[in-house]
């Protein structure tokens, strides 16, 4: 500093520089990662960049499943002022990367970094649209996925149900303890999670297929898609009576506390277990929706970069993009958040067995062509779409639809959404 004294800059003005410059470096997140496990998590991803002394300006906007997100992303835009990074699923990207010259050009540090190599076709689908990465990839979640309190299942004697009849009874056997035997939250895309696995668990691969990405109406108004609404109804007669907006995370903390057997959610609420201190294969099992083993239903949360005017900004949004690629950060992120790593080339070791299980299913299923994107979860069709398929699965959780006017209304919204 006496150096500096000399020359006559003063402690104050060499503090604003540092700061200025420490301003430059922050990098502004919008998310949706506002639940204990998802707050775990982006913590090391916080870390990760303060370590390399980026500073992180939050812009959290809470609701699962990140419409609410969406919508002020729109408005930030709009105003011309658009956050560094956005947490964004499937389609949505895709929807962004044709609005022209709002997204930043990643394809350097891709290329530096070799992620052609090692994120999943599957994913690069989203990531990269006509060859121009503009999102690094974070993980891969998947929806179809049962979470179950070990000690209420032991306690009657409920071994894991490997088919949906066996499901049922089980899920029967615990109401009839009077506990609560499906812990959910009665919002439209929590309903559309579980419709992913009851309409899998119906028609498999060929039926979801053909109804969520063929969109093709045949499918959609079908007998088998009759019943997958029936599947719906028997699951609505396993639900608490406070069922109605619950929060994901509200829903998983009745299985992680003994007030509920199952939930059937993605796996982000593994996070929520963890989090809570729990043990997979002590305290909670987890695994596939029965009816949908062989299959995985994914949705990758990507950080889609929005370009940015100056050359610190861009910088810092580059150097965040390869920390989210790194190998040490998605082994570190992936462990807490519930997900597993978005690069193919990371090893299970640091895994528990619900992550272990996870990788080497979505690797199975990557292989055999049933890696299929998340309706629920904006990887298998837009989101006016996916919105449409929303109201209709939910008015039928609530009643207002029987089975087959549900099937009937929801080739007519899909027909109607395009
Ligand atoms: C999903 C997202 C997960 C988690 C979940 C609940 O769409 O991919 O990371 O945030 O919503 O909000």
């Amino acid at each position: 500093m006496k150096i500096l004294a000399k020359a006559g800059v003063s402690a104050l003005a060499l503090t604003l520089a540092l700061s200025a410059a420490a301003q430059a470096e922050d990098v502004e997140v919008l998310h949706w990662w506002t639940a204990g496990g998802e707050a775990a998590a982006l913590n090391v991803l916080k870390e990760n960049l303060a370590g390399q002394d980026i500073g992180w300006k939050d812009m959290p906007v809470a609701g699962g499943g990140g419409e609410a997100a969406m919508t002020a992303l729109r408005a930030r835009v709009t105003a011309g002022d658009p956050p560094t990074a956005v947490q964004m699923l499937g389609f949505d990207i895709l929807d962004w990367a044709q609005q022209g010259e709002v997204l930043a050009d990643l394809n350097e540090v891709a290329a530096a970094e070799n992620w052609d190599a090692v994120i999943p076709a599957a994913i690069q689908k989203f990531s990269k649209p006509d060859g121009t990465w503009i999102a690094a990839p974070v993980n891969v979640h998947s929806t179809n996925w049962v979470w179950a309190n070990k000690a209420m299942l032991d306690e009657m004697g409920i071994a894991e149900p490997t088919t949906w009849d066996e499901f049922i009874a089980a899920l029967q056997k615990v109401k009839d303890s009077g506990k609560v035997a499906l812990a959910h939250g009665g919002q439209p895309w929590q309903d559309a999670t579980i419709f992913d696995s009851a309409v899998l668990a119906t028609g498999g691969p060929e039926l979801y297929t053909k109804a969520f990405i063929d969109l093709d109406p045949a499918a959609l108004n079908s007998p088998e898609m009759v019943q997958a609404f029936d599947k719906m109804t028997q699951l609505r007669g396993f639900v608490d009576d406070n069922f109605s907006g619950r929060d994901w995370n509200l829903a998983s903390a009745m299985v992680i506390n003994n007030e509920a057997a199952f939930q059937i959610m993605g796996d982000w609420a593994k996070g929520e277990f963890l989090n809570a201190g729990k043990v997979p294969g002590t305290d909670f099992l987890c695994f596939r929706v029965p009816g949908t083993a062989g299959v995985v239903t994914f949705n990758s949360d990507e950080f889609v970069m929005f370009k940015q005017g100056d050359d610190a900004a861009k910088q810092a949004q580059n150097a965040m993009a390869s920390a989210i690629e790194s190998p040490e950060f998605q082994i570190a992120f992936n462990k807490v958040k519930g997900s597993v790593p978005a690069r193919t080339d990371v090893a299970d070791t640091d895994f528990d067995d619900c992550g272990k299980k996870g990788m080497a299913q979505l690797k199975e299923a990557s292989e055999k062509g049933t890696l299929l994107g998340s309706m629920a979860h904006g990887h298998a069709n837009p989101a006016a779409v996916k919105n449409a398929i929303y109201d209709v699965v939910t008015a039928h959780f609530n009643g207002e639809y029987d089975s087959t006017q549900a099937a009937e209304e929801l080739a007519n919204a899909v027909e109607a959404a395009q």
